[in-house]
């Protein structure tokens, strides 16, 4: 059966244009899949804490004791499942100082075990063959040609991990960009293209959510 694993990471509910995309995704997705299952997981709201060693131990090696609380196993194994479970995740990634929110790192070192790696080119693992679509929120612009073109630790980053554990597959970007415009005078001229940027991102992520 189909099912979407929808993550969203802002830390602001209100104004959050990578929520606003995710849910867009979402709604279209589960409008075509009215049968599919659906898991929600909001770590702007509920971070999943940070790995501890004793957690980063029973993730390497689950049959043993570690150490760690109950409560820290069942949050691994249940991090785990919903991911295992999706045969497509939305992930809403607002840009924080060049990369993604430490909430969704904490998100990813969950994930990153060795029943999950994959070699490059090598046989598939437990998590590949998922869709899996990354909408980011930035509040400038990294698009070639630009200024900051090469600042962009997040879409390099998420692909090679994301990779290293079977999840790029099948793995697609969208980027809303230059978001502050909508806030900072000093932005205020490049409005329109913020605008057409958060325009094309609603159009392609309704191609994708299918
Ligand atoms: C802590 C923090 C750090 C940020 N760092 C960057 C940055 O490095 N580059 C950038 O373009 N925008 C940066 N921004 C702006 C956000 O990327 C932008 O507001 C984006 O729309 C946030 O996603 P959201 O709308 O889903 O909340 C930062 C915002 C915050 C709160």
């Amino acid at each position: 059966m189909p099912s979407l694993l929808h993550i969203d990471a802002s830390i602001r509910h209100d104004g959050s244009v990578s929520r606003e995309l995710s849910a867009y995704f979402a709604a279209q997705w589960r409008e075509n899949h009215p049968d599919g299952g659906y898991v929600y997981r909001d770590l702007g709201a509920e971070p999943v804490p940070h790995i501890t060693h004793a957690v980063r131990e029973a993730l390497l090696d689950p049959s043993g004791e570690h150490g760690e609380t109950p409560e820290e196993r069942a949050l691994s194994e249940a991090v785990t499942a919903e991911v295992r479970e999706a045969t497509t995740l939305i992930i809403g990634a607002p840009m924080y100082n060049y990369t993604i929110p430490s909430t969704l790192k904490a998100w990813v070192d969950r994930l990153v075990t060795p029943a999950h790696m994959v070699a490059p080119g090598g046989e598939p693992g437990l998590l590949s063959g998922k869709s899996v679509v990354v909408v980011t929120a930035r509040g400038g612009s990294y698009a070639p040609g630009t200024p900051r073109e090469g600042w962009d630790y997040q879409e390099p980053y998420l692909r090679a991990v994301l990779g290293a554990i079977g999840l790029a597959d099948d793995l697609t970007f969208v980027h809303a960009e230059l978001t502050l415009a909508a806030i900072v005078p000093q932005m205020a001229a490049l409005k329109p293209l913020a605008e057409k940027s958060r325009d094309t991102a609603f159009e392609t992520l309704k191609t994708l959510a299918v």
